[in-house]
């Protein structure tokens, strides 16, 4: 059984698969590269944003493993970006108390991008705020593969709760809120693992046109979810003498 958040109109992980950067790009007559620059922008935005909201943790899908099958000058555009962008951000991660992790298979990364996430990471260690995980060369098959393969070795029976601490994410809960702009309706090799509970959001924002008040309309559409894991409505309404608690 997936384990249950607490109950909260607002969710603790909000997770989001960014996308639409390409097309809002080519609305405008640019490059792509462009729309993957002004993504970044979008980002700092609703990390502020989700930081000032009170949301505890941020996992965003930034490049996934079949992201390597786009145009070589693109995927070359994409890790110079994130290199950049990371170097530059530590800064204000550090100054919002935001914690970064970096998800993913790093081995096929270049050695100076892996040097430069390790660095960045180190630089937030001590963020205590949110945690903010930038999903990168990430595949949710690559996840629960190298998760088996590390439980596996270590002679422990496959079990869920095993599984799940091998995880790449095992480090913060599953998300309650998993959010996709650009219009597709898809995961995407995203969190598949993580996400068997979580409450799906799509909007045909485009990821660079994503600001506060879009934000603010995917917390609405969560706040008025019925989160009902297996059980039925009528469980979770609040008996007579409880009436005041939470009902979840
Ligand atoms: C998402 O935007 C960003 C990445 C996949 C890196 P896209 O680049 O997929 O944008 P569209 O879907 O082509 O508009
Ligand atoms: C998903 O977007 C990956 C990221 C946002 C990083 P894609 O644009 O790559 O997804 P597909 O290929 O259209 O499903
Ligand atoms: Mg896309």
């Amino acid at each position: 059984m997936p384990a249950e958040p607490a109950c909260s109109p607002l969710p603790a992980h909000v997770a989001i698969v960014m996308d639409g950067n390409g097309r809002w790009a080519r609305q405008r007559h640019l490059p792509r590269i462009a729309g993957h620059r002004q993504g970044v922008d979008a980002l700092r935005q609703c990390m502020r944003a989700c930081v000032r909201r009170g949301v505890g943790v941020l996992t965003v899908f930034a490049f996934s493993s079949e992201n390597w099958r786009r145009p070589v000058p693109e995927v070359n555009g994409l890790m110079d970006l994130m290199g950049k962008a990371l170097v530059r951000e530590v800064a204000e991660l550090q100054k919002n108390a935001i914690r970064l992790y970096v998800v993913g298979d790093r081995a096929r990364l270049s050695a100076r991008l892996q040097d430069g996430l390790r660095r960045a990471e180190a630089g937030t260690a001590g963020g205590e705020r949110m945690i903010f995980n930038v999903c990168f060369n990430y595949g949710g098959r690559w996840d629960i593969a190298q998760a088996a393969a590390r439980v596996a070795a270590s002679g422990q029976d496959m079990t869920e709760a095993a599984l799940g601490r091998a995880l790449a994410l095992a480090h913060v809960p599953d998300p309650d809120l998993l959010i996709r702009t650009g219009g597709e309706q898809r995961i995407s090799n995203f969190l598949l693992w993580q996400s068997a509970y979580s409450e799906l959001y799509f909007t045909d924002t485009l990821w660079p046109d994503f600001d506060d008040a879009a934000l603010d309309g995917a917390l609405a559409a969560y706040a008025a979810r019925e989160r009902r894991f297996g059980r039925t409505s009528e469980q979770l309404a609040p008996p007579p003498q409880a009436q005041g608690a939470a009902a979840c």
